[in-house]
């Protein structure tokens, strides 16, 4: 296997037995295959098409400022690819596994390579679109057990082809779909926009529920879950979803169906719920600090999701400018994604664990719910913290559990701001007696 990539520092790293990002389980994965002679690196394309029978095209479609796709590399790989294809006899097989809109394999990749190349489809090349579906953290299970491989073939050889590689990588029969090209494309989009959808619907259901005493939607989401047409995943309230795959495809999925004569109104309300909801969040805040000048806040968890250091579309960059704005100090802890939230906002405090970060602060504010969070006692925050409110976006910690000292102001998403029976009694009993 042949890697290839135009930035020098990361083939270097590669062979050097380094992974150049935080993924769980990459490390060693990398190491063993780069050790072992089965993988190796390098920046020229022509060299790895030459060398190989299969080129897999995975570089990033980021968003243009209208939502759209930006295809620009994956023009400039199929250009280099169709180059190198010059130099090669037999056939090649190039496929599309990066998220493009429907029609790019077929309109724009393929000719592209044609053009470069002098050959064509059947006799000298072959074109699938074959969409992933790993998610960041754990991407390296989710390669070795797919749920499901989508092969969207330009004809039959190409499709039979993948097929034949994909039997012999995995040693086990997989579930595996074959269809044409612009159904592979739409695939993807619509199952992030589905998961997407999933979410901002529970976290709508979090929201009435936090406006009636005593609904939880835990309880909501668990119960609805267990319904088999609707399934338990993807049914955590919490602060939104970010990362650089779902808000980036919604988007695009949305201007893509404008495109293309459609005005779509479902995959613009999800976007709409999301940016409401980490919105929701900064008003807890507000609302509980009263006013958010001078106040000391704390974020515990930078990164998207656990098990990763991405920050892209993560809720906490939002808050981070949202408190900025509003004149609060700023202190923050997360395991792995500090690094890329100081390019941001060099700025700000980073703490050199989570109990450190919650040292003399107002509000903290749990947004991811890595493992080392759920350790925290409430003694920790009652210890620690100047005036205790605790927003948990990812329901991790036991309000009423918290909310037992008077003290201690502990909301949890997605449910009525706790209040604990028995101090409510004794309140009422300090009021009649009063009366
Ligand atoms: C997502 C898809 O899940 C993958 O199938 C897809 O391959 C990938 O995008 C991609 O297109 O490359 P990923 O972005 O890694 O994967 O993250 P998810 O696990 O989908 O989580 C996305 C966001 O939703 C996170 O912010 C997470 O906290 C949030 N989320 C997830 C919730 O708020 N509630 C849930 O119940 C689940």
């Amino acid at each position: 296997m042949i890697g290839v990539d135009v930035d020098e520092n990361k083939v270097e790293m590669v062979n050097q037995r380094k992974s150049p990002i935080f993924e769980p389980g990459l490390q060693d994965l990398l190491a063993k295959v780069v050790r072992d002679g089965s993988l190796r690196c390098v920046t020229q394309t022509e060299k790895a098409v030459i060398g190989s029978d299969i080129t897999f095209v995975s570089v990033g479609t980021p968003s243009l400022r209208s939502g759209g796709t930006d295809l620009r590399f994956v023009r400039a790989a199929a250009k280099d690819i169709g180059r190198a294809l010059r130099e090669k006899s037999g056939y090649h097989l190039v496929v599309i596994t990066s998220t493009v809109t429907p029609g790019t394999t077929e309109s724009i990749v393929q000719p592209i390579v044609e053009e470069h190349s002098g050959k064509r489809l059947c006799e000298h090349l072959g074109f699938c679109m074959n969409p992933e579906f790993l998610r960041e953290g754990t991407a390296v299970h989710d390669v070795f057990h797919p749920h499901l491989v989508v092969i969207g073939e330009c004809d039959r050889r190409s499709g039979d082809q993948l097929e034949r590689f994909y039997q012999a990588f995995f040693d086990k029969k997989i579930p595996l779909m074959r269809v044409n090209p612009k159904t592979a494309e739409l695939i993807k989009y619509a199952n992030n926009a589905f998961l997407a959808t999933k979410i901002s619907f529970v976290n709508t259901i979090a929201n009435i529920c936090e406006r009636i005493p005593d609904a939880d939607v835990i309880s909501v989401a668990k119960a609805i879950g267990i319904d088999p047409r609707i399934g338990p995943h993807f049914m955590n309230a919490g602060a939104g979803f970010g990362g650089s795959c779902l808000p980036k495809d919604l988007r695009a999925l949305a201007a893509f169906a404008k495109r293309i004569g459609y005005r779509e109104t479902l995959l613009k309300a999800v976007s709409e719920v999301n940016e409401n909801q980490c919105r929701r969040v900064y008003e807890l805040a507000r609302r509980n600090l009263r006013t958010l000048k001078d106040k000391r806040i704390a974020l515990l968890g930078l990164a998207f999701k656990p098990g990763t250091d991405e920050t892209r579309d993560a809720p906490s960059i939002k808050l981070i400018r949202w408190f900025k704005n509003a004149g609060s100090k700023i202190r923050v802890y997360d395991p792995a994604a500090m690094k890329n939230v100081m390019r941001i906002y060099p700025e700000i405090s980073y703490a050199a664990s989570a109990t450190k970060c919650l040292d003399g602060v107002d509000c903290a504010i749990l947004l991811t719910e890595w493992e080392e969070f759920r350790k925290i006692k409430p003694e920790e925050f009652l210890s620690r913290m100047r005036t205790h409110v605790l927003i948990d976006a990812r329901r991790i910690y036991d309000s009423v559990q918290y909310s037992k000292n008077m003290h201690f102001v502990a909301i949890g998403l997605g449910r009525t701001k706790t209040r604990d029976k028995s101090r409510e009694c004794s309140r009422r009993k300090i009021t009649t007696r009063v009366k």
